[in-house]
């Protein structure tokens, strides 16, 4: 399944796929996990509704996480143990200012040898390390079409 998974075009130095469903959009976060060491931050932007859960919920299963993933909103943060690597699914949407990260022991998280995927990174960017995993999820023209830009990983 993966391999119809086309490579929309290279820009910069990161690369972009289109996927036409939910699932494709899993299955590419699937692919990613694999590539994925101790301590990644995967930092996503993208619109409400874009999918950054459901490619969280892809890397999840890439790292052998049992649990089905949901959205931590309403908590912040979710962790989940039991894969390869523990995956730590952050939700920034409430977070006005990185300050805040400080609160919620974003640092603590960063040590313990994870994976932090980062939903709504755009409001904590002037926090993070520039080593980070970026994917950016657009709407594309139909319906169920995304564009998915990823870069700061070989693929
Ligand atoms: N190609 C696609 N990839 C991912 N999701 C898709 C796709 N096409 C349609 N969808 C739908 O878009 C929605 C994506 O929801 P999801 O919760 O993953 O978004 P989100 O970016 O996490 O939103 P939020 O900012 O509210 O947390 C789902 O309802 C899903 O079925
Ligand atoms: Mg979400």
């Amino acid at each position: 399944m993966w391999k119809d998974l086309k490579i929309f075009c290279e820009r910069g130095s990161g690369v972009e796929f289109v996927t036409n469903s939910e699932r494709e959009t899993e299955e590419l976060g699937a692919r990613l996990a694999r590539r994925l060491e101790p301590g990644a931050v995967v930092a996503f932007t993208g619109d409400l509704g874009a999918g950054k859960t459901a490619f969280t919920r892809g890397l999840a299963r890439g790292l052998g996480v049992p649990d089905r993933v949901t959205s931590p909103t309403f908590t912040i943060v979710n962790e989940y143990e039991g894969g390869r690597l523990p995956l730590f699914h952050f939700d920034m949407y409430r977070l006005v200012s990185s300050e805040e990260l400080f609160d919620i022991g974003w640092e603590d998280y960063l040590v313990r040898g994870g994976v932090c995927a980062v939903e709504w990174s755009e409001n904590v960017s002037d926090a993070l390390e520039e080593d980070v995993i970026s994917v950016e999820i657009c709407r594309g023209e139909a319906e169920s079409r995304r564009i998915i830009h990823i870069e700061g990983v070989a693929l």
